[in-house]
């Protein structure tokens, strides 16, 4: 039988990605003590007031259709956020809510490019960045970003990659996989080459709240001169540690949410009910949770930087936001593959190499923050015992 051209062009995209995770759970399932860093998703619960509300929705019967859209309170509620972050009016039929950042990323997508076009990407990328751009047939062009930028991306870089098919500037602070925090200036700069060129900026916002101590988070959505071509994308995934709910949104100008409404209910024809209310009520009210998981995070990438300090070969600075440490390692002469394989070997330690993020991580490994003190610890501990190691041997063969 024949099959559309899109199932080509997303065939096998991704699974090598995960080779190193994979094997991890290959050794956990054959009883090896095996410690997991690769996978970012909150180890924290749920809000309680938020599980028992879901519940309650369910229990009311909060069960049947809805619109394609997003009930109103809860357009409303995710509305009201945004004007109060940016201090402008913004209205709820700017807002679709959709099941997670991922799902309101993949709708934006196609409602903004196709065959083509091309769509910027800074270089370190979250993993299913190129199966969505891929998906619409427009062409991805990668911006690297460099680690003496602290992974920054410049406007000349990006000035340098436009060409006249670019539609598109894919931004993501915090960033996964490399912890960095654009600033408002950054983001001024960077918007002012996309007003030149007429591109729209999609901002996928989804580790906003959490945000270390020398950072501040901006948002081209907040500044009045980048909002008409500025979708935000983000979730309650990461702030409400509410990853299985596929809570999200798109959030841009009115005409864009017009036009890409039609996709979203030729895809799914509206969210569960009772999610809506949960996301609802999570967005209305505040939860000691949000900020407890921010200083988890802040706390835990500490531990690793100073645990990983006195090793030798390895550097790994204070990301400035998100779930992870994108740690360099291309003083110990290994790829960050090389190095992710050798350590789950060796050390039984599970991380993800900076390959799997584009090319231009090669050469480091992520680790994520997303487990207990004592479990980073001891991790950590396994690492530099890794990197020592290393270290020996390249003095044993130097000697
Ligand atoms: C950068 C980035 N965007 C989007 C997502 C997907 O988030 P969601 O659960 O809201 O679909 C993730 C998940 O890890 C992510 O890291």
């Amino acid at each position: 039988m024949r099959y559309a051209s899109i199932t080509r062009r997303l065939e096998g995209l991704g699974t090598d990605k995960w080779s190193v995770h994979y094997a991890a759970h290959a050794m956990l399932e054959a009883g090896e003590d095996v410690l997991f860093l690769s996978i970012g998703e909150p180890d924290q619960a749920t809000p309680k007031a938020v599980v028992d509300e879901v519940i309650a929705r369910i229990r009311a019967g909060r069960t049947r259709y809805s619109n394609g859209a997003g009930e109103d309170n809860l357009r409303s509620a995710v509305a009201a956020r945004y004007a109060a972050r940016s201090g402008r009016e913004v209205t709820p039929d700017q807002v679709i809510f959709l099941p997670g950042t991922q799902s309101a990323l993949c709708a934006t997508m196609f409602a903004l490019a196709e065959t083509g076009d091309e769509v910027i990407v800074p270089d370190p990328f979250y993993v299913t960045y190129d199966g969505i751009i891929a998906a619409t047939g427009a062409r991805q062009i990668d911006v690297a970003t460099r680690p003496r930028d602290r992974f920054h991306l410049t406007p000349d870089a990006l000035e340098a990659a436009i060409t006249d098919h670019t539609r598109v500037l894919l931004l993501n602070s915090p960033s996964n996989p490399t912890g960095a925090v654009l600033s408002a200036a950054e983001i001024a700069a960077i918007g002012e080459v996309c007003r030149r060129h007429d591109l729209w900026i999609v901002s996928d916002e989804v580790y906003e709240t959490l945000i270390f101590s020398n950072a501040r988070f901006a948002s081209p959505f907040d500044n009045p001169d980048l909002a008409e071509r500025t979708v935000v994308v983000s979730s309650l995934s990461k702030s409400h540690a509410m990853t299985g709910y596929r809570a999200g949104w798109a959030i841009g100008p009115a005409d864009f949410t017009h036009r890409m409404l039609p996709f979203a209910e030729a895809m799914l024809f509206g969210c569960q009910p009772f999610i809506q209310d949960a996301a609802t009520f999570a967005l209305t009210n505040d939860f000691d949770d949000v900020e407890a998981m921010r200083c988890d995070y802040e706390r835990r990438a500490r531990l690793i930087v100073g645990q990983l300090e006195q090793a030798p070969l390895i550097k790994a600075s204070m990301p400035e936001g998100g779930m992870f440490i994108f740690a360099d390692v291309r003083q110990t002469g290994l790829s960050g593959e090389q190095f992710a394989l050798r350590l789950l070997q060796e050390e039984k330690v599970a991380l993800m190499p900076g390959e799997s993020f584009g090319p231009s991580g090669a050469g480091h490994v992520r680790i994520s923050l997303s487990a207990s003190d004592a479990l980073i610890t001891k991790a950590s501990g396994r690492i530099a015992a890794f990197a020592a190691r290393l270290a020996q041997g390249r003095t044993a063969i130097g000697a």
